[in-house]
């Protein structure tokens, strides 16, 4: 039988050529494959004699072991190369400058909520707060609010069913503090500002459907109309930072105050609205049982995101809620 050394140096020099696992697989066949000279070789062990047979099927197993040898080698050389390969490429330059960590920072409504909080805090108002969804008797009926008050209307109200509202004001932390205080046995001087969301059907550049506001209330045994503008006025001469700022009140209406003004200040040699407010009407005060003969009080509400607004020049309110980090990691510090 021929000598069949020289398929090993073949097929080495064959595999060495391939560069895939594919190419490999293919130059497999020409000594492995069923027709391959290898499988051929063994086929024709039949034609030789019983002596013979066992040498050269031997000789023949050699052989094939040094193929498949060459083959793994080439095999694992290829697999090696492709690991290598993409190794280099996905590498990292770990002497690029690592990426910055973002900063939070707190929203701009609420850095003017916390401004607020600061400043009545300094003229002793404590910070009271209520539910947002509030029931009718508390948003309403407590503030002595007519059945056919338009803040009522479905259209301009978030009814959750129909003895639940979201609040469409902070004026009902006026009575659960009040109603509180009295179950607590405290008697005024009641000095609160209660700050928090409010919502209303209404939706544009100056309004959301959700806003905040700054209810202030101030209950005692000579409380008057002027305390009532001295508070208001001073707060924003320090919220603004500006000593000639003043307030102006325009007579109003609200069920839940008498008397009633809606309060301006100026601003660019002009006026804008800032908010309600009131003397507490007789009938509140009834709801939770304070005599009224012995005790007034004030109370008011601001809008904060006009506050936010005016400190900080923004001319869109829909800028505070529409979350464009753009927008908000200007206020950041
Ligand atoms: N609750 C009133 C509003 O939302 C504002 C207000 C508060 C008026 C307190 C008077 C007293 O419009």
């Amino acid at each position: 039988m021929a000598n069949l050394d020289h398929l090993i140096t073949e097929a080495e020099a064959d595999f060495a050529a391939c560069d895939t696992t594919t190419a490999l697989e293919d130059a497999k066949a020409k000594y492995l494959g069923k027709t391959g000279a290898l499988t051929t070789a063994l086929k024709g062990l039949g034609k030789l004699s019983a002596e013979e047979r066992p040498k050269a099927g031997a000789a023949i197993n050699v052989v094939k072991k040094g193929v498949e040898a060459a083959l793994n080698a080439r095999r694992e050389a290829i697999l090696d190369a492709a690991q290598a390969a993409q190794l280099a490429n996905e590498s990292l330059d770990i002497t690029l400058p690592a990426r910055a960590q973002s900063q939070g920072g707190l929203h701009p409504v609420t850095l003017t909520l916390q401004r607020i909080e600061q400043l009545f805090h300094s003229i002793g108002f404590d910070v009271a707060t209520g539910p947002e969804v509030e029931t009718d008797f508390y948003n309403f009926t407590a503030l002595n609010i007519p059945e056919n008050h338009p803040a009522r209307a479905m259209h301009d109200t978030f009814y959750v069913d129909d003895d639940h509202v979201l609040r469409t004001h902070t004026s009902p932390v006026q009575v659960h503090y009040m109603e509180d205080a009295l179950k607590e046995n405290k008697t005024p001087p009641l000095k609160i500002i209660a700050p928090g969301r409010v919502y209303r059907v209404d939706s544009d550049a100056t309004h959301s459907p959700m806003f905040h506001q700054v209810e202030g209330l101030w209950v005692d045994q000579e409380i008057s109309f002027a305390n009532l503008k001295g508070v208001v006025q001073d707060f924003l001469q320090k919220f603004f930072e500006r000593d000639d700022l003043t307030v102006r009140f325009r007579p109003s209406f609200f069920p839940f105050t008498e008397p009633s003004a809606e309060m301006d200040m100026s601003w660019n040699g002009g006026w804008l609205e800032i908010g309600g407010c009131g003397m507490v009407h007789p009938e509140v005060f009834k709801h939770v049982n304070i005599d009224s003969e012995q005790y007034q009080g004030f109370a008011f509400g601001l809008g904060v995101e006009r506050l936010a607004m005016l400190r900080y020049g923004v001319n869109d309110l829909r800028h505070f809620f529409n979350n464009d980090l753009r927008f908000l990691s200007q206020f950041s510090k």
